[in-house]
């Protein structure tokens, strides 16, 4: 039977709405979590590839811990480059589509207007450095069915992520405070799934796309945001800067990606972030 896509970082919360999307499309999935799969084993890599051949590789799996990055950017570059680096060289050895799942956290958050996707790179982490690394590697071999979709700030259905924290921190009846100087825009699961399912099966052309749901907002204003659309708006949300929280990672302080060069090629713009909110707490609440 053929395989239509192969995941790596399958339990993680994207991988998990990519196998829901997968399955809503009719397609025949492989996902795989690091207990089959970790992408710096270049033999483990070779051999899922080869006995499975799909015809992409939607490449989720990475280590996504910013501040664990930081401390040990060996590893990160070993895990998020190297890594990307052997799905890239087997995906292109035997023809296989590759979608490459990387970050905002690649720009500097310098910018005024939105990031395109031509916009200059300059990481200020550890993380970024090896996700941009992922994404060079995946360029060099400029194939017309290599894609590398940047994303920011994604939360999904029982995820680690910013709105499951927020809710729960606010359920436990601690203070809240959030930083305000980060300004960027939030990315639901299952859009970017959809989106990049999509590429695929539109056969767009190769490259770097940029994806996340409209809207933009800070992080006390998503955390504000969260709260009232699960029926928690009484909350008081305090400020704090990105500074006071003094985190060992840098982050972009305005990391917007413009998102019209996907919104061309699927002909839709992502839903705005306040409805995907909602979707997300529905699908929490199951
Ligand atoms: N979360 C965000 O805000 C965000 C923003 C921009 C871009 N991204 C990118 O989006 C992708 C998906 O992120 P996510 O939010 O779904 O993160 P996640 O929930 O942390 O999932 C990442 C998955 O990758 C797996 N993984 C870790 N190291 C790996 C390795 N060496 N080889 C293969 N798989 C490995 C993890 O497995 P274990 O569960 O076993 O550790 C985990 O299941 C990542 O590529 C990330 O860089 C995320």
């Amino acid at each position: 039977m053929t395989v239509d896509y192969l995941v790596t970082g399958g339990n993680g919360q994207l991988g998990r709405a990519i196998a829901r999307e997968a399955a809503m499309r009719g397609k025949t999935i492989c996902s795989t979590g690091t207990k089959d799969l970790r992408v710096e084993d270049q033999a483990s890599v070779q051999r899922w590839l080869r006995e499975h051949k799909p015809r992409f590789v939607l490449h989720g799996g990475a280590w996504t811990d910013v501040d664990g990055c930081e401390k040990e950017p060996h590893k990160a570059i070993l895990q998020n480059g190297t890594g990307t680096a052997h799905v890239a060289d087997v995906c292109a050895e035997l023809g296989i589509g590759l979608v490459y799942v990387s970050t905002d956290f690649v720009f500097d958050g310098k910018a005024t207007t939105p990031y395109r996707e031509d916009a200059a790179t300059a990481p200020l982490s550890a993380y970024g450095r090896s996700k941009l690394l992922g994404e060079q590697a995946v360029a060099a071999h400029q194939r017309n069915n290599f894609y590398t979709v940047r994303t920011s700030w994604v939360f999904g259905p029982g995820g680690k992520n910013f709105p499951a924290a927020i809710l729960a921190r606010a359920r436990s009846g601690q203070p809240l405070k959030v930083v305000t100087d980060q300004i960027g825009r939030p990315t639901y699961t299952d859009d970017l799934a959809s989106a990049m399912i999509d590429l695929c099966e539109l056969g767009a052309e190769g490259g770097i796309y940029h994806c996340s749901n409209e809207g933009q907002c800070s992080w006390r204003q998503f955390a504000v945001d969260i709260l009232s659309a699960a029926g928690l708006g009484s909350i008081q949300v305090g400020s704090m800067s990105s500074s006071e929280l003094g985190r060992p990672a840098a982050r972009p302080a305005w990391s917007v990606l413009d998102t019209d060069k996907l919104a061309s090629v699927r002909k839709k713009r992502l839903p705005d972030y306040h409805d995907a909110l909602r979707r997300y707490l529905k699908e929490e609440a199951k």
